[in-house]
Parts: structure tokens; C-alpha cells; sequence
């Protein structure tokens, strides 16, 4: 059986380098080395006596020991990281699936958390997000079904799969919704893949859900550096476990994927996690000055787009009214060099395009785009 192409991906793989305006990126702007460095008051030096020998197979100590003290529940030896954060989804679901196994995902969603289940056999069910009916000031969201949840739940239910802060939509539950979530996997004891990798880029820090490998000892945690914390050519992720068994399930598997992680970038996380706080911080302030950009972009233009104003996370979904997706975004790169994602990989319809905000160059292709819709006259 063939995997279902990657659509997201492809798509990005095919004009994310050659775009002048990128107004879809799910990351957040990134650093260079010297930055980095520089922000942790860190020299070359330290980097020029590094090791370049094989790492350890389930992830350098120290590092994981920063990473464990990002939870309460899990410490050193239930990490395993680094692994690429795509990487990490696809041992979890290698070691946990088997043809016929019952699988809830939560959608839209990132094209792997759905298409790695169905390919190794699940048989896969939809947990959709609802949209807000829109408000007067034309802002509409995303949020969560809990009856959907309860009604897809079986007791043979194997899985779990959700993302906080979502992918695309930027929707976060509340306590109670989230707890509902953990209650209802564990009530009938299905494993939970919470994948956090947008942790950290709640607007308020109020906000921020409590982890899923804190709450459950049946959850996987999903986390990483490449959108929060901005360093997504590092290829950082980790996950984070209670279930040893497991973790060992998972470990067999990445001896057949990467076996071990880039020395480099290692040591450059131990870094990054050194200033975790810094960088978190750095990213929200970005996403919040190009989130008041859009938020009047968006009451302008309310005849073409249905906005749905994130609740955390750099990305948003947003419905085109009355048009497609695919074609208004292969018009819009074309004729104004403007990336706009449409939703085709992250939901079946053709009528959502995915905006990020993680990126300084936000306003210029905001700008562009703007300009674009004017040409067409608005319409
Ligand atoms: C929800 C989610 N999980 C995992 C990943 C994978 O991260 P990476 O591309 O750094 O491997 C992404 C990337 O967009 C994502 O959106």
C-alpha cells in the first residue's frame, strides 16, 4: 500500500525558496547561529570542541534532562529527543498501529497526524472543529465538538490524536475541554498523541494547557523547536512519555529512522533551551504585532475572507467565500509572487487557505496581497 502524498509539504517544497512573499509559514521567525549564540552569551569556542562521533540513540542526557524539566510527570529517561519533530510522528505511530486498530483524529489537521494512521491500517475517524458562526465585527473561530468526541469514542478506540495549539486553525481548548479530552481516552484507555509542538505561543500564558505526558500516563507528548522557539532547521523535536514500554517501542523504531541526532544540533539545543523563555517570548510579540495587521486586513476584506482569529499558535485558517482555495492561491503566487497555502492537505474542502504570522516579512506580503485584491476590485 502507497503512503497518500504529503500535500503540505510537496506544496512547500515546490515554492517555499523561490516565493518573494511567504504568508503561510507555520514557524516563527528564525536566528542565525551567531544570534543564538550571542542571546545566550555563548561562544564559538564552546562549539569548536565538539564531538562529531555518533550521539546516544535515545538523545543526549543533559539535553533531555532540559527538556524533562519542561513537565512534572516525566524525567530524563521517559525522553526521547532529539528526533525530527515529523520524525517523532512517525515512530509514534509505528510503534502504537496495526491494520484494524481504531483511530480518532482531530481535524483539519497536519497532513501526517491523519495520513501515517490510515497508511499503516487504522481505520481512521474524523474529529471535526466547528467554526463560530461570525461575530458583528466580522471575527468568527474555531472550537471544539466535545458530543462529536464522546460519540467517535469506542471502547476499542486504540488512539487518540489532537494538536494544542492547533494546526491550522489556532484553536485552544479550555481546562475543561482539554481535561475532557484526557478523561474521555482515558475512560475507555486509548493512548493520547498530543503533539505541542506550538506550545509556548499562547497569547496569554494563562492559557497555556497543562502537558498531555503531565496529565496521562497513556499520552505521548509531542514537542520541539522548530516553531516556537524558531529554529526549525535544527531538526529538534522530542517526546515525552510515562509509558516505558513504549518508549522503548519507539526507540526500536528509530534505530530503522535516524538512529541517533546531529551532534551540531544537539549542542545547539542545549543552547536554545538554555534561553527557552527568551525565544518563546521573542515569537509571541512578532505574531501579535502581524495578528493587529490582519485583524484590520481581514475587517476590510470581509467580502472575500471569513476570518476566524486564532486563539493561539501562528497560524490561521481562513474560509474564501464563494471560491476556490487551490485556484485563488495558484492565481495569487503567480501574478503577485504571494504564498498562500490552501487547505487541501489539512481538510478535504476546497475553501480554506492558511495564513502565518510567526514571520517579520508578515506586513509585505500582507501588503501584496492587499494590493492584488485591489486590482480585482474586491471582488
Ligand atoms: C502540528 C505539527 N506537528 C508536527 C510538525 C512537524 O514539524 P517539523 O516540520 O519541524 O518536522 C508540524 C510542521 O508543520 C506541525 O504543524
Amino acid at each position: 500500500m502507497k503512503i497518500k502524498p504529503f500535500y503540505t509539504e510537496r506544496f512547500f517544497a515546490a515554492h517555499e525558496f523561490s516565493a518573494p512573499y511567504l504568508l503561510c509559514a507555520s514557524d516563527c521567525e528564525s536566528l542565525t547561529a551567531a544570534e543564538l549564540l550571542q542571546l545566550a552569551d555563548t561562544t564559538w569556542e564552546t562549539l569548536g570542541q565538539l564531538w562529531l562521533g555518533y550521539t546516544e540513540s535515545q538523545g543526549d542526557p543533559t539535553l533531555r534532562t532540559q527538556i524533562a524539566d519542561l513537565y512534572a510527570a516525566v524525567g530524563m529517561e521517559q525522553v526521547i529527543g532529539p528526533v525530527a519533530p515529523e520524525e517523532g510522528i512517525f515512530l509514534t505511530m509505528h510503534a502504537l498501529l496495526e491494520p484494524g486498530d481504531e483511530v480518532v483524529v482531530l481535524t483539519p489537521c497536519y497532513d501526517s497526524l491523519l495520513n501515517l494512521a490510515a497508511y499503516l491500517g487504522a481505520r481512521v475517524a474524523r474529529w471535526s472543529l466547528v467554526e463560530r458562526p461570525e461575530s458583528p465585527d466580522a471575527i468568527g473561530g474555531w472550537q471544539l465538538d466535545p458530543d462529536a468526541l464522546a460519540r467517535l469514542v469506542t471502547p476499542r478506540t486504540k488512539l487518540i490524536v489532537v494538536n494544542f495549539p492547533h494546526n491550522p486553525t489556532g484553536c485552544l481548548p479550555t481546562r475543561d475541554e482539554w481535561r475532557m479530552v484526557v478523561e474521555t481516552a482515558a475512560r475507555v484507555g486509548a493512548w493520547l498523541f498530543s503533539d505541542e509542538i506550538y506550545r509556548g505561543l499562547e497569547y496569554d500564558p494563562e492559557s497555556r494547557l497543562p502537558s498531555g505526558c503531565d496529565e496521562y500516563e497513556r499520552a505521548i507528548t509531542l514537542g520541539g523547536l522548530s516553531k516556537t522557539y524558531g529554529l526549525p532547521g535544527l531538526r529538534v523535536g522530542w517526546l515525552a512519555l510515562q509509558d516505558r514500554p513504549l518508549r522503548d517501542q519507539i526507540l526500536g523504531w528509530k534505530d530503522y529512522t535516524t538512529i541517533c541526532a546531529s551532534a551540531p544540533s544537539e549542542a545547539l539545543a542545549r543552547i536554545a533551551l538554555q534561553i527557552g523563555d527568551r525565544l518563546m517570548e521573542r515569537s509571541r510579540h512578532i505574531i501579535q504585532d502581524n495578528l493587529t495587521l490582519a485583524n484590520s486586513f481581514f475587517l476590510r476584506w470581509r467580502s472575500v475572507f471569513r476570518w476566524s482569529r486564532p486563539q493561539a499558535g501562528p497560524v490561521a485558517f481562513v474560509e474564501l467565500r464563494n471560491r476556490s482555495a487551490r485556484a485563488f492561491c495558484e492565481r495569487l503566487l503567480v501574478e503577485q509572487g504571494v504564498l498562500l497555502l490552501p487547505g487541501a492537505g489539512l481538510s478535504p474542502d476546497d475553501q480554506h487557505v492558511r495564513f502565518g504570522f510567526g514571520r517579520r516579512s508578515f506586513e509585505a506580503g500582507l501588503a501584496q496581497l492587499d494590493h492584488y485584491l485591489m486590482q480585482q476590485g474586491g471582488s
